[in-house]
């Protein structure tokens, strides 16, 4: 009799031939493994799994940057964009060389404290200022899971890590057939939604699915208003003026968030909309080549907007001390985009619960080591 663990809801199968689907919560065969073979144990298991899942799209290596050595961005001329950036994937590569560009300032005199990481984010408190960013289309990509145990895992992994998952939109997510809408709903609510700027219409149809489901807040990615993989899907997707957002914004009672901010006046249109939450992202570097890095934006739009609205970023985040820089900069709290999909496609909800773990105690000991003892003390000090 051979055991099987399936990683989306850590229950355990007794039979001798390998399950098509968990008995408890459904998920497909690729999220169960053969306990005799070992459970991911550390986040570089997984990287492991999720690498050999995601062969010629993402070798997940250790510097994950779009540079041209990277498969994800050598073989890019007229090929879906797959785990890359747009382009020759300037914006991507930006993203992650300017916070590598920042250096951290060490401080190991004071008193002997234990940081407190966590936040409070929208009423919700989260054990570090780390999210799961909205993300779709995992599905397409190598048929590496089914969408919905993706989103599952997405959801499920970070709460288990105590914090909150945020679910994508793409193509073939429709109001009719939306598998983060449905999990959301499974999973009462605890993650939220990010809609691609749809119609107005379509949008509030989908924003009281949001509402129904019982999601803390919900928003939009207006930079995903150039995608013509949706319009050719017959989904199009539209840039929003401020008339547009306000309307939005009113049509809700959840916090509204706007997302793919990279220019103050963007961040301006948004706050004077009545927005609660601005994301400053340029997607991962997916939408438009050539943009500055995140962190380069993220110091001005922060010095204008911050207390008014909450700040997130993300954006080459990749470890504990890249969240410390983020923050450094005037982020509220940071946002995980690849390396949360690599993580579910690499172990399911477990996959993504040690990962976020681990990026959580790697941001404590970086606080530690700053001198920080609480996330709402963090200034640009940090920083040398
Ligand atoms: C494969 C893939 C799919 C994505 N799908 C969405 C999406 O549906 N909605 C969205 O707002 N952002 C989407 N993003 C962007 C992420 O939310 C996030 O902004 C970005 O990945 C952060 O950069 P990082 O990957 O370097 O961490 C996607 C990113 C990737 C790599």
């Amino acid at each position: 009799m051979t055991t099987w663990y399936c990683t989306n809801c850590n229950y355990k199968m007794e039979q001798d031939e390998s399950p098509e689907n968990c008995s408890n919560c459904l998920a497909h065969a690729k999220l169960i493994l053969n306990m005799a073979e070992g459970i991911p144990a550390n986040p570089e298991d997984v990287r492991d799994s999720a690498r050999k899942k995601l062969k010629g799209l993402c070798a997940a290596y250790p510097l994950c940057d779009g540079n041209f050595d990277k498969v994800c961005q050598k073989e890019a001329y007229g090929k879906p964009i797959g785990f890359g950036g747009a382009g020759q994937g300037t914006s991507f590569k930006n993203n992650v060389q300017s916070l590598m560009n920042l250096r951290l300032k060490m401080r190991v005199t004071g008193e002997h404290t234990e940081p407190d990481t966590s936040i409070d984010f929208l009423g919700i408190k989260l054990d570090f200022p780390i999210m799961g960013s909205s993300t779709a289309g995992i599905e397409k990509y190598n048929d590496a899971m089914p969408e919905k145990d993706f989103c599952r895992a997405v959801i499920r992994g970070c709460k288990e890590a105590g914090t909150i998952g945020w679910r994508g939109d793409t193509w073939f997510y429709t109001p009719e057939n939306n598998p983060a809408l449905e999990v959301l709903k499974e999973e009462k609510g605890a993650g939220i939604p990010i809609f691609k700027p749809r119609s107005q219409d379509v949008l509030k149809r989908l924003i009281n699915m949001a509402e129904a489901a019982g999601c803390p807040a919900v928003g939009i990615d207006l930079d995903g208003c150039g995608s013509t993989i949706m319009a050719k899907h017959g989904q199009p997707v539209f840039r929003k003026s401020a008339k547009d957002i306000k309307e939005l914004v009113k049509f809700t009672t959840l916090p509204f968030i706007t997302k793919g901010i990279m220019a103050i006046e963007d961040a301006e249109v948004c706050a004077e909309a009545g927005v609660k939450v601005i994301s400053i992202s340029n997607h991962g570097g997916r939408v438009l080549d050539s943009t500055p890095g995140v962190a380069e934006v993220l110091p001005e739009i922060a010095s204008s907007l911050k207390g008014r609205v909450v700040i997130t970023a993300d954006g080459g985040v990749r470890t504990g001390y890249d969240v410390l820089k983020m923050i450094a900069l005037g982020a509220d709290a940071v946002l995980l985009g690849r390396d949360i999909i690599r993580a579910s496609v690499g172990a399911g909800s477990l996959g993504v619960q040690l990962h976020m773990e681990h990026i959580g105690k790697v941001f404590k000991k970086a606080m530690f080591m700053t001198g920080q003892t609480t996330v709402n003390e963090i200034t640009g000090n940090v920083l040398c």
